[in-house]
């Protein structure tokens, strides 16, 4: 399959796990289990189609409040993520980045992250960016609590912040706004993920719980994507002379 417009950055928000399981009689951390198989899928998905970046959102700050079981679990299978596909994200010259408060993640967990920050820095051919204790309102809180601070040391001027300055400030701050985001699970909303870079993504939501998440979907969401119109506010015509310009 090819694409005319390809989203040069897609953010999922990987849903389901837990029901996937249910539906098997399974416990939730099975469905969790297969969901890390889903997301090398997604990785090697994104990255033979020449998508640039890839953004999953695997923990949120709000999933803290799940039982410590699960927490656990989904911690110890981003560590055996990181520590398994270290090898080969180094070789399809990946890079990994993580949003979120890494700091609060428990340590094996973090060591690993970092260790596969550091070993995949050089990669060109894709930035994989995991959302790791991640909240779109704590970020924009956190990127407002620094510049204020700034601002009271008279490093940063209020009357000149823009859009680009607070920019700088988020976690997302190396990449650009996402094109496409997807949701599986069937829900219809955005749970706290990248609310000020979504402003104007792209909406995708299929009912396929994540641990299904397959080529097949990846593709129904970027055909989906490239029969959109995205106009900026812009009317419909003159958005067609913009994105063919
Ligand atoms: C997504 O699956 C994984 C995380 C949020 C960490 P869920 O665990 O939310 O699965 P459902 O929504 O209960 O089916
Ligand atoms: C969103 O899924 C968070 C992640 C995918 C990490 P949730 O399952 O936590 O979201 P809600 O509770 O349905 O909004
Ligand atoms: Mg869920």
């Amino acid at each position: 399959m090819s694409f005319e417009n390809l989203p040069g950055h897609i953010a999922i928000i990987l849903d389901g796990n837990g029901r996937w399981a249910a539906q098997r009689s399974l416990p939730r951390t099975s469905g969790h289990k297969h969901g890390a198989g889903a997301v090398r899928t997604a990785v090697r998905g994104c990255h033979a189609r020449g998508i640039e970046f890839l953004t999953l959102y695997a923990f949120s700050v709000a999933n803290w409040s799940r039982p410590k079981e699960e927490i656990d679990a989904l911690m110890r299978i981003c560590t055996e993520f990181a520590e398994g596909e270290h090898d080969e994200l180094i070789r399809r010259g990946i890079k990994v980045q993580i949003i979120g408060e890494l700091e609060d993640v428990p340590t094996r967990t973090r060591r690993a992250m970092e260790r596969l920050i550091a070993d995949t820095a050089h990669g060109t051919q894709m930035t994989l960016a995991l959302a790791l204790n991640y909240g779109g309102r704590r970020d924009m809180v956190n990127a407002m609590r620094a510049l204020a601070v700034r601002a009271r040391a008279g490093i940063v001027i209020p009357e000149e912040i823009n859009e680009e300055t607070l920019r700088e400030y988020l976690t997302t701050s190396t990449m650009p706004d996402p094109d496409l985001v997807i949701r599986t699970g069937g829900e219809r909303r955005l749970s706290d993920f990248l609310l000020f870079e979504s402003a104007y993504a792209e909406l995708f939501f299929t009912e396929t719980f994540w641990p299904d998440f397959s080529d097949a979907t990846l593709d129904d969401a970027l055909t989906a994507y490239s029969r959109r119109q995205r106009r900026y506010g812009r009317l419909p015509a003159e958005a067609l002379v913009a994105s063919s310009g």
